[in-house]
């Protein structure tokens, strides 16, 4: 598919951008102190250089007390503008156009950040802290309009071809916006035009301040997805309204922060609430911008040509591949780098108050350290073990210089990648596995397969350089019953080599266990194509499918400790959760099994001992480090390094990271 539509010109106002792919706002913590500091201009700098049309920027806070976390951008006060200055420079020599987001949190501030009560519409509690608002006075709201208006003018100083107003994701302007935040029986609540009155006079007063060919996108929730809130048919009113008081560009996002919907997470098909922006497009003249889990220019690329909506927005796609526009528009479609929604580094990072960084691309954030140079002494480097970890470091090995032998036990590349994914819901780690395995293949490494590494093997290369990268194993635990025929490994299990027979167990809750529960569940019930298909031909009726779709086998996870799915950040755990119970795997928290029998498992619990029937059990414990090889090689080797799963047992991201950073210092 040629992406003409993609790389087409477009017009925001008077604003023109080269193609229809907008970087869309995100804060990333590392704007200390509120400055746009250097890796925060290099960030955006680079994202340009990759091809993006337009980088919105932020979002920007523009009074203190409306902060959203730490070190996040601000815009407040004029001190803040030559950095600003700096960064839309680098931008615009980049070649993109770019915009700064205006932020105020509202009831979504921490007073334990801003050392104030938040403030909102209504005395409405904010779930994220559980702190209750103050409800902003008639005079204080005149006051926020102005604070919008400064933060604009502070961003056209700084050289911003355009500002977005933030009225999504529940924060202060969509707290006027939603019935279920906005209580107040004054002229800026009760109906919806009275509710929309706050964010019209801050696009007017900004307009009026800056001029009317000055651009203003307005960011909106589609729906708010939270009970008593704003849903299509009243956001479609607002979008109509917002357009008459001078909007230029409508970027519309989906979901509050405290949504019961996933919209961000990786169980989120891609472009998922794209048909949501189709009927707000219907409804203006104004360019409609689309976004959430839109990570592939092919699938941009048809929204666009289906009128789905006229630009497309991306964010996490664009820390994980800053060149995804360059790459796709020359053809090279392959060699992007996929943000597999895992919101490991990003979201979650950002959550828990740490600079956003990524899984998929470790120079998030650190853009100048890691940048790639050719070696400056090129050497023999052998990488033993081709998961995630010798995968990344292969690679960033290869394009610095070095001659590179990969070692693969297995037939297939991709070590416990290959297992991530297996579960529907998790199923974008594949495409991170596709592109790894497409880069080692596509650079000049020498890689062999289903070749054991061993001491003497390894030193018959005679290697300058070996790098043990040879993951983790699953050890059984010392538990009575392991070696019945109907208890498997989760390895067996993810590669479908077991008999997964009747009512499953799964001892162990973290992300394995979890991903095994999710498999056996998907297993047992009807595949979403076979629903789809026979609801379209008549065979069922929707509910029929559905009941289907939810049929599976009972599944239950063991766990001793008190959280299942633990391992997983706030953005993704809930929808696990919510992955699990809605396929009715039963969770059994603070359980220990003790053993394993025929028939079942007996359980240990706080108030004693029980046993539960099932068929197959499956055990996800017991993953140790794999480091003998590195023991062995121990002085044997001029240099010997040791990377991810076998150093110290963690996760995906450190492997990568680890293969990133050794990779990039040999
Ligand atoms: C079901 C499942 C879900 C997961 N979900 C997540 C998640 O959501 N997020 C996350 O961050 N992490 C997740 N992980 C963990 C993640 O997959 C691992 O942390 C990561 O794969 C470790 O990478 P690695 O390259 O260090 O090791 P591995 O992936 O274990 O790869 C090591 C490779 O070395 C090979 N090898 C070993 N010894 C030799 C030898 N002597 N010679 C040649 N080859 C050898 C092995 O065959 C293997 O291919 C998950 C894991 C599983 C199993
Ligand atoms: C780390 C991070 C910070 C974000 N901060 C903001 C923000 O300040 N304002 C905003 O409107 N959206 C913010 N978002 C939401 C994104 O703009 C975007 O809507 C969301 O990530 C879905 O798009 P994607 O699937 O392309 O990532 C943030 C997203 C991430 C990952």
């Amino acid at each position: 598919m040629k992406l003409k539509r993609l790389f087409s010109g477009v017009q925001i106002g008077n604003l023109e951008l080269k193609n229809r792919i907008v970087m869309l706002s995100m804060q990333l913590g590392y704007a200390e102190g509120g400055f746009a500091t250097p890796p925060f201009i290099r960030f955006y700098e680079e994202r340009a250089k990759g091809g993006a049309g337009l980088l919105i920027v932020g979002g920007a806070h523009i009074h203190p007390h409306g902060t959203g976390g730490v070190n996040f951008l601000a815009v407040d006060d004029d001190r803040y503008i030559p950095d600003l200055r700096k960064l839309t420079e680098a931008i615009r020599t980049a070649g993109a156009k770019s915009c700064l987001q205006l932020l105020h949190s509202g009831r979504y501030a921490f007073s334990i950040l801003t050392g104030e009560q938040p403030v909102s519409a209504s005395e409405v509690a904010s779930p994220l802290s559980g702190e209750v608002p103050r409800a902003l006075s008639v005079e204080e709201i005149k006051d926020m309009v102005g604070l919008f208006t400064d933060g604009a003018r502070r961003a056209r100083e700084a050289g911003f071809d355009a500002v977005e107003i933030c009225g999504s994701t529940g924060y202060l302007v969509s707290q006027f916006l939603s019935p279920f935040t906005n209580r107040r029986t004054d002229a800026y609540g009760g109906s919806l035009e009275g509710r929309t009155r706050f964010a019209v006079e801050i696009v007017r007063s900004i307009k009026q301040a800056l001029g009317e060919d000055y651009p203003v996108v307005f960011r909106l929730s589609f729906d708010d997805y939270v009970e008593g809130g704003t849903g299509l048919d009243e956001t479609r009113s607002i979008a109509g309204t917002l357009e008459e008081a001078g909007v230029d560009l409508l970027d519309m996002q989906v979901g509050w922060h405290e949504a019961k919907v996933p919209t961000s997470a990786m169980l989120v098909p891609r472009a998922a609430f794209a048909y949501l922006a189709a009927e707000i497009r219907k409804e203006v003249a104004v360019p409609v911008v689309v976004t959430n889990r839109i990570n592939d220019p092919l699938l941009a690329e048809e929204l666009l040509q289906d009128g789905v909506a006229d630009l497309i927005g991306m964010a996490r796609a664009l820390i994980a591949d800053p060149e995804l526009p360059n790459k796709a528009r020359t053809g090279r479609l392959d060699e992007i780098a996929p943000c597999i929604a895992c919101n490991q580094g990003c979201m979650d990072g950002v959550f828990m108050g740490r600079p956003v960084s990524c899984l998929v691309n470790p120079a998030a954030g650190r853009e100048a350290r890691f940048e790639i140079h050719p070696a400056k002494k090129p050497g023999k480097v052998m990488v033993i073990g081709a998961g995630p970890a010798g995968m990344e470091a292969a690679r960033v090995l290869a394009l610095r210089g070095h001659e590179v032998i990969l070692v693969e036990r297995e037939e297939e590349l991709g070590g416990q990648l290959t297992l991530c994914g297996t579960a529907r819901d998790r199923a974008e780690f594949k495409s991170l596995l596709r592109y790894l395995i497409h880069e080692v293949r596509r650079l000049d490494i020498r890689i062999l397969t289903g070749t054991e590494a061993g001491e003497e093997s390894v030193l018959a290369h005679r290697p300058d350089v070996v790098i043990i990268a040879t993951g983790a194993r699953q050890d059984l635990p010392e538990l009575p019953g392991t070696g019945k025929p109907h208890v498997y490994t989760a390895a067996s299990v993810l590669r479908g080599e077991a008999d997964l027979r009747g009512r499953v167990a799964i001892i162990g809750g973290g992300h394995i266990g979890c991903e095994v529960a999710l498999y056996a569940a998907q297993r047992g019930a009807m595949p979403p194509d076979v629903a789809r298909f026979l609801v379209l031909h008549g065979a069922l009726d929707p509910e029929q499918a559905l009941a289907y779709m939810r049929r599976t086998r009972p599944v239950t996870i063991i766990e001793q400790r008190k959280k299942i799915a633990a391992y997983y950040g706030r953005t993704s755990r809930f929808g696990i959760l919510q992955g699990l119970r809605s396929r009715g795997v039963t969770l059994m928290t603070g359980t220990k099994c003790v053993e394993i029998c025929d028939g079942g498992v007996v359980l240990e619990k706080a108030n004693g001992r029980e046993t539960l029937e099932a068929d197959t059990v499956v055990i996800t414990s017991g993953y140790v480090e794999e480091g003998a090889l590195y023991k062995r090689l121990e002085g044997k080797v001029a240099e010997l390094h040791i990377i991810g799963d076998a150093k110290k047992l963690k996760s995906c991201q450190q492997a990568v990271w680890d293969a990133a950073e050794l990779a990039r210092n040999i």
